[in-house]
């Protein structure tokens, strides 16, 4: 080979930079939503009505005066759905799409109405008479489990080792507790669903759903149609963040079955305050732990149970407190351990999928255990996480007897704390303390690992479908969804990658379960690892009958035919990528493939808690500096140093975005997003005005987010990379720990400051005081 060839490279294949595929039209206005489709003449808007009780029995709705309104066509309740009415992703029965007799949150959908416009429809929607019977109910997980109120899935349980011994060797215990905020989503894009009724039973549905296949089987179920009659097309979302991984579905029945009743298109898009009072958000938990340990802070036993607020019904909490368990030991070792969940019934919204899944939640229960242990040990608690890393041997052993293969969070930590400056910083961060009165500073380094695959192992499939037209241009089409995380633009790459033709050949296309059947919801952060192996199975599929038809009409050899970047040699000669296409045309060669991937290596076995329920992990560090003020409780992140694994990356730009997004949507969930219902069950936190999401200027005032570029997947996965979506979440837990520190310098680091999540200035502020009360005590 020439020193020419070695140096060609096509133009955005994998592991280069690219921007978005869609990045200059989210700029421009001109990325189509659902809302920005043509609707055809005739199309009807649906609204719904919402419970005003968090738990009740309903015996009367009374639609006079919503079907005297301006536009009003018609009402949908339960009696107008042909088929089941439930939208238990496990088929529980447990969800209905419209109430039949009872309710059981505020906020839950009692039925729809029907108009010619969206305000018409919505305007109508309130005047419902409802008569209601009251009957008591339970927000909060802890009272609701003093009530008798059940789980809404069997609780899971890890154990290993003999913690009754690990307690007894160990000098040390300590116990405690904390209790984790959850997180409206707060996608761009609410949700959104648009049905066009075709002839016999076909609905075509446009749907801003993650789980385009679930969402075609519940209103295949909710019409009682067949699976075949159903189409589901998503071309993006505006972001959806585990909010339209089941949450979507309830839109797209509505909307179908509104659009076979009335034989028009129908269309639902909810407003801002009644998509945050009406869909599932992250679960809160509260967290109960005790820790015994050594000297030097080694973890000897762990005890915990993580308890979760789940609403009224299971939706995907079973899984969601599953993963929580997971992640309880993080990066760390323990060598005796049980860890319960309990996925606790309440009259609240079910609560979903959220970036992380249950994971966030069992990390930061497992750094403020660090935390614990540092302060009673007078340490740095970054010694502490040090001495209890996950190691090799017999110190690489998980709660669910997954051994740890791919242990780099000793180099990524070692890496960060020489690039972050962390030892010297953290001095001057104690020295400007013992001078400052009023503003307060905090420092804390914070490791994450994170387990890549779905728990349930049948999701770990993907397909793909991949067509070469005869000028040579490509299209790919996969079972993943876009929601601006870029998963089109690396799949697209890795096509380019594999056919050797520059990015801009390559299109993907929206979408749909007529072309792809039977995906997973793009979730679990495995979008790229699952569709990018498929697409680049069907690639190689018709690469291989290419090589094939150029050894038979050409009379070379497999190794002579060489996909060069746009060309092709073959042999002696040199042929355009287009020209060998339409010669393979010519030729009657198949230039369309599907591809399939199914993830090696995993299994898991819940009633057992043993198995391989991860193919690898993601690792990644963080060291934040918050400065507090002590009269306030206002704080401001001064620096944020972020260094994250992604294996070999397809596009470290896109990765990069990832984990900055993701680190700022952390750090909102763990300080200033905070979730408010009234002692009547109704959200009260159901907007920006009260919902208080983080603004540019809230970022960290120097924010350094570098790739660990010398990573590489140990396991085969699509070109050596790892996921990257949800793992970055996690980095900002070093902020709520560098704010715990400022507030504990105040009582000059004796005590863990109680902290709950989220730490907004008024909970930092209530923590102040509470040590000025036991210090001078
Ligand atoms: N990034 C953007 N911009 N928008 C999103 O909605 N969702 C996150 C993450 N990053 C999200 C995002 C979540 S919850 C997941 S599971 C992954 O993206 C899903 O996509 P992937 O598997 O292709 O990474
Ligand atoms: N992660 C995200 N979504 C899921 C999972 C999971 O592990 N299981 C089912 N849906
Ligand atoms: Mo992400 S919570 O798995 O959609």
């Amino acid at each position: 080979m020439n020193k020419m060839q070695t140096i060609a490279r096509i133009q955005g294949g994998a592991h280069e930079n690219q921007s978005h595929e869609s990045g200059h039209k989210h700029v421009a206005g001109t990325a189509e939503y659902i809302d920005d489709i043509a609707e055809p003449a005739g199309t009807l808007h649906a609204y719904l009505g919402f419970s005003e009780r968090a738990h009740a029995n309903v015996t009367d709705m009374d639609f006079a005066d919503v079907l005297s309104c301006e536009g009003v066509v018609g009402i949908l309740t339960h009696k107008d759905i042909p088929g089941v009415n439930d939208l238990s992703p496990l088929g529980l029965n447990d969800e209905p799409i419209l109430i039949t007799d009872k309710v059981e949150f505020f906020g839950q959908p009692l039925f729809a109405v029907i108009a010619k416009t969206r305000a018409q429809a919505r305007l109508a929607a309130r005047k419902a008479k409802v008569t209601y019977h009251d009957l008591p109910h339970q927000l909060d997980a802890r009272e609701a489990k003093a009530a008798d109120y059940p789980m809404v899935v069997s609780p899971m349980k890890l154990e290993r080792g003999d913690i009754a011994a690990g307690f007894k060797t160990a000098k040390h215990i300590v116990s405690g507790s904390m209790q984790i905020g959850g997180q409206d989503h707060f996608y761009l894009e609410g949700q959104i669903s648009f049905a066009v009724p075709g002839e016999d039973d076909d609905v075509t549905i446009y749907s801003s759903t993650q789980h385009p296949t679930e969402t075609q089987h519940m209103v295949a179920h909710a019409l009682h149609v067949p699976s075949n009659a159903v189409t589901i097309q998503v071309r993006r979302m505006g972001g959806g963040f585990g909010g339209k991984e089941t949450q979507a579905n309830l839109f797209a029945c509505v909307a179908a079955i509104a659009a076979k009743k009335y034989r028009a298109p129908v269309k639902i898009r909810l407003d801002r305050d009644d998509d945050m009072e009406a869909t599932g958000k992250r679960h809160d938990f509260y967290v109960d732990y005790q820790v015994g340990f050594d000297d030097d802070g080694r973890i000897e036993a762990v005890d915990a149970s993580f308890m979760a607020r789940c609403g009224f019904c299971a939706d995907l909490s079973g899984a969601v407190t599953d993963r929580a368990l997971f992640h309880a030991d993080n990066a760390y070792f323990y060598p005796n351990v049980r860890l319960v969940s309990r996925p606790q019934k309440t009259n609240t919204v079910s609560n979903t999928a959220f970036r992380g899944f249950g994971g966030p939640q069992g990390v930061v229960g497992a750094e403020r255990i660090m935390e614990e242990i540092g302060y009673y040990l007078g340490k740095d608690p970054l010694e502490i996480r040090k001495v209890n890393f996950y190691g090799t041997d017999d110190r690489n052993l998980t709660p669910y007897y997954q051994t740890v293969e791919d242990n780099i969070i000793q180099r990524v930590v070692a890496e960060l704390e020489e690039s972050s400056d962390y030892a010297a910083r953290r001095e001057k961060v104690l020295e400007f303390n013992r001078n400052s009165r009023v503003i307060k500073r905090g420092i804390a380094l914070t490791p994450v690992k994170f387990g890549i695959s779905f728990t349930k192992t049948e999701f770990n499939q993907a397909g793909a479908l991949v067509h070469i037209y005869t000028d040579g241009s490509v299209q790919v089409n996969h079972g993943g969804t876009e929601m601006g995380q870029g998963l089109y633009t690396k799949v697209a790459q890795i096509v380019a990658e594999e056919f050797q033709i520059d990015l801009k050949h390559i299109k993907a296309t929206a979408t749909r379960t007529d072309k792809v059947p039977n995906t997973s919801a793009t979730a679990a952060s495995s979008g790229t690892d699952l569709n990018g192996m498929a697409a680049a199975d069907a690639a190689r599929q018709i690469k291989a009958r290419l090589v094939n038809f150029a050894c038979e009409t050409y009379k070379i050899q497999p190794e002579e035919v060489v996909f060069e970047p746009n060309n092709v040699r073959l042999g002696a000669q040199v042929m355009t990528f287009p020209q060998f296409i339409q010669a393979a045309y010519a030729a009657r060669v198949q230039l369309s493939a599907a591809g399939f991937y199914k993830t090696p290596k995993i299994h898991w076995d819940r009633d057992e808690g043993k198995g391989r329920p991860f193919l690898y992990y993601a690792y990644g560090a963080s060291v934040s500096e918050v400065s507090i003020d002590t009269l306030t409780g206002e704080y401001q992140v001064e620096r944020a140093d972020v260094l994250h694994d992604v294996g070999k990356s397809i596009n470290p730009a896109l990765d990069i975005g990832q984990v900055e997004g993701a680190f700022v949507q952390g750090m909102g969930w763990l300080t200033t997003e905070e979730l408010w219902w009234d002692n009547k069950g109704r959200l009260r936190t159901h907007a920006p005005s009260t919902y208080k999401i983080p603004l540019a200027s809230d970022r960290p005032r120097i924010f350094n987010v570098n790739l660990a570029s010398w990573s590489v997947n140990r396991e085969e996965t699509i070109r050596r990379s790892k996921a990257v979506g949800e793992p970055p979440f996690m980095l900002p837990i070093s902020v709520f720990e560098a704010l715990s520190m400022a507030v504990a310098s105040t009582a000059d680091y004796r005590v863990n400051p109680r902290l709950d999540a989220p730490a907004t200035p008024e909970r930092i502020l209530m923590a102040l005081q509470r040590l000025k009360k036991q210090q001078s005590a």
